[in-house]
């Protein structure tokens, strides 16, 4: 995967928005206090074991909730991961375990364990849950695409088992998921959809159709479009626009637009805030749904051969570029009434996807490889208290 690889923005961007400060509303306490009808959806208010100072607790004060992807396999086993997951953020999102090879990795054979495991943690902690992802080009079983690819899978039927992977996930987390990201990926770069094997088999009316499937299994839920450098203006961001535009236009169950928010210092932040809000015009709820922010760093010493890095970041430069972009990336969240959620890749740099898809690049997260919060874990805190009193945004329902 390439994410803004190519592209050299010079210049670091430091200029810190300003968060609107208001002295309206004193904001409800209680998080999800405008949560209208979804208070069946795991939301139990404020859990008393969340610090009044967490991340978590700071942002329902103006209504944003913020989110992590989990690794379930640390969540429960690991204490320090499971506390910090539980008090920060009341929103959680399976990092990889309600992807499709998880869920059905042998054809026929659904395999719900860690995602339940997901959800029922979820709900005892007071989170709601953002469910990922029921179309994607990756991260497919290998009975699926092999069998497209020797043909014993025709096109007819791989759309009947799309719409039934699609049905039979979201009725078996029925009333469980506050936001699902329905499809993931779908653009290229150039604005031109993804020439993936749905494209590729199903034609580009598979997109309407996965979001009419998914609404039918659960009317309730928030249904999502989500994808990855959309937060730059430009060809690709443009041609989701318009698609969600349409879409919305024809009538199709469409809500919100994650903006997945990988960023990395070396290609200058991007007019987020700007985008967020141009989606947010068309009526849709928008969140930043995987936010982490690379940077590059220090090889390990002695060097090896091959190279293996730190999560220390080459510079003090790039460590301050990366507070900048943290900070920058949630104010933009803030000064958006529509921008309900604002969810981190990840809790640990040790146990990002960065350093395995990015060779050179890491220190990507809020917390170091003991799980102790970086400076850009204060600056979050730092910025969510300044907004407090800002306000409280009443986007939590369905758009
Ligand atoms: C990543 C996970 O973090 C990795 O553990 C996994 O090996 C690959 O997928 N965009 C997405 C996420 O929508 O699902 C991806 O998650 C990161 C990029």
């Amino acid at each position: 995967m390439t994410l803004r690889r190519s592209i050299l923005v010079g210049g670091l961007t430091l200029a810190a928005l300003v968060t609107a400060q208001s002295a309206s509303v004193a904001a409800a306490s209680s998080e999800g206090h405008h949560d209208r009808g979804h208070h069946h959806r795991g939301h139990h208010g404020s859990s008393p074991a969340v610090p009044a100072d967490s991340l978590r607790a700071l942002a329902a004060k103006v209504g944003l909730r913020t989110g992590v992807a989990v690794n379930t396999d640390l969540l429960g086993a690991d204490r320090t991961y499971t506390r910090i997951v539980n008090q920060q953020f009341s929103t959680v999102t399976a990092e990889n375990v309600m992807k499709w090879e998880s869920v059905e990795p042998t054809r026929g054979t659904y395999t719900w364990a860690a995602a339940d495991k997901l959800v029922a943690s979820a709900r005892q902690n007071g989170q709601l849950v953002r469910g990922h992802t029921l179309v994607w080009h990756s991260q497919l079983p290998a009975w699926l695409t092999l069998g497209v690819d020797n043909g014993s899978i025709s096109k007819a039927e791989l759309r009947r088992l799309l719409k039934k992977h699609i049905q039979d996930q979201v009725t078996h987390f029925r009333s469980k998921i506050w936001q699902w990201d329905v499809v993931n990926e779908a653009m290229d770069e150039d604005g031109t959809l993804r020439n993936s094997i749905w494209l590729k088999n199903l034609g580009p009316g598979y997109i309407a159709d996965a979001f009419r499937w998914a609404h039918e299994a659960d009317p309730n839920a928030q249904l999502f479009y989500n994808d990855y450098n959309i937060e730059f203006t430009g060809p690709k961001s443009n041609a989701v626009y318009a698609m969600v535009k349409r879409l919305k236009a024809s009538g199709v169950p469409i809500h919100g637009v994650g903006f997945q928010t990988h960023l990395d210092t070396q290609y200058g932040f991007p007019d987020l805030q700007a985008n967020l809000q141009r989606f947010a015009d068309l009526r849709l709820n928008v969140a930043e749904t995987e936010v982490d922010i690379r940077t590059f760093v220090k090889e390990k010493e002695p060097a090896t051969d091959p190279k293996q890095y730190t999560n220390i970041p080459v510079s003090g430069l790039a460590q301050s570029a990366q507070e900048a972009y943290w900070s920058q990336s949630l104010q933009a969240c803030l000064a958006v009434s529509r921008c309900i959620s604002y969810t981190v890749w990840g809790v640990a740099d040790n146990s990002s996807w960065i350093p395995g898809v990015f060779p050179g690049e890491g220190a990507a997260l809020l917390y170091d490889d003991k799980l102790k919060a970086k400076p850009q874990y204060r600056v979050l805190h730092q910025d969510l208290k300044l907004a407090a009193g800002a306000p409280y945004r009443r986007g939590a329902g369905r758009a």
